[in-house]
């Protein structure tokens, strides 16, 4: 029986030209291809590829299938969307490798990183991630509301860019809200909210407003929010979109 494996790889923020080669490759070599649907579906077809798609709330279950598939002999490729050790399919490997089959954890894995979609949305701009900054998930899905809470508030006090990803959803409608409220209890009502779209792919759209005008309304589940520092700078510029952009220097 031949060694199986599983390579974790992230797919990038959408435009296929921001694959990065390795993850291509590895790709090529799969035989089985296991993620969320939207995200299996954005690997072209080839014969002998076993597609495996499933609805996004079941990853450890998806990532114990990826682990059996590989402990058979197969060579299986777990896709997420951007960066698959982000709020995504590598943590729920890891997951299920350390409560699984002792044997899971003699397993060739690997992770192919990609471009998650906070750097896709900020190159867009300029450079608002060009201080400290941090990232959270805004999802109550997998943790309490009162932690993620507290860990905005320690974020606003420390002065850091914020980047939310799982900003909204249908069945989320009302965090983004609170989260904006509670920005503008620590930062000025000046400071800059990128709303980033569907960064890279033909749907984009971006939106700069200020935290004062800033509306959860702006956002769906494809959008990434980032929430400007005391010292992050919006220059306008009569074409349209204005470059946003943190130094790296804090006066001291
Ligand atoms: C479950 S997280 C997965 C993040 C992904 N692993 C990454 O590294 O980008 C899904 C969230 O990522 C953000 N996201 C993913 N792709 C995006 C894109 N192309 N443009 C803007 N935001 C994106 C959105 O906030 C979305 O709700």
């Amino acid at each position: 029986m031949s060694r199986g494996s599983v390579t974790v790889i992230g797919l990038g923020p959408g435009d296929p030209r921001l694959l990065t080669v390795a993850a291509s490759e590895a790709l090529a070599q799969a035989d089985d291809l296991i993620g969320y649907f939207p995200y299996v579906a954005r690997v072209p077809e080839r014969p002998g590829l076993v597609r495996h798609a499933t609805d996004n709330r079941v990853e450890v279950d998806r990532a114990r299938h990826a682990l059996e598939l590989a402990a058979s002999g197969r060579r299986v490729a777990v896709v997420s969307g951007g960066d698959p050790g982000v709020f995504a399919m590598a943590a729920a490997v890891f997951e299920a490798v350390e409560q699984g089959e002792l044997e899971w954890r003699d397993l060739d894995i690997v992770v192919e990183p990609g471009i998650t979609a906070m750097l896709a949305a900020a190159a867009r701009l300029g450079a608002p991630l060009g201080g400290d900054f941090c990232a959270l998930s805004l999802s109550d899905n997998l943790k309490p509301w009162d932690v993620i809470t507290a860990r905005l508030e320690a974020v606003f006090r420390a002065d850091f860019v914020v980047a939310l990803y799982n900003p909204i959803s249908s069945a989320r409608p009302w965090q983004l809200g609170r989260a904006l409220g509670l920005a503008a209890e620590f930062r000025a009502g000046t400071v800059p909210v990128i709303f980033a779209r569907a960064v890279s792919r033909p749907d984009e759209a971006i939106c700069v407003l200020t935290l004062d005008a800033a509306r959860e309304a702006t956002a769906d589940m494809a959008t990434i929010v980032i929430i400007g520092a005391s010292g992050t700078r919006m220059i306008e510029r009569a074409s349209g979109q204005p470059f946003v952009y943190t130094p790296r220097s804090v006066p001291r």
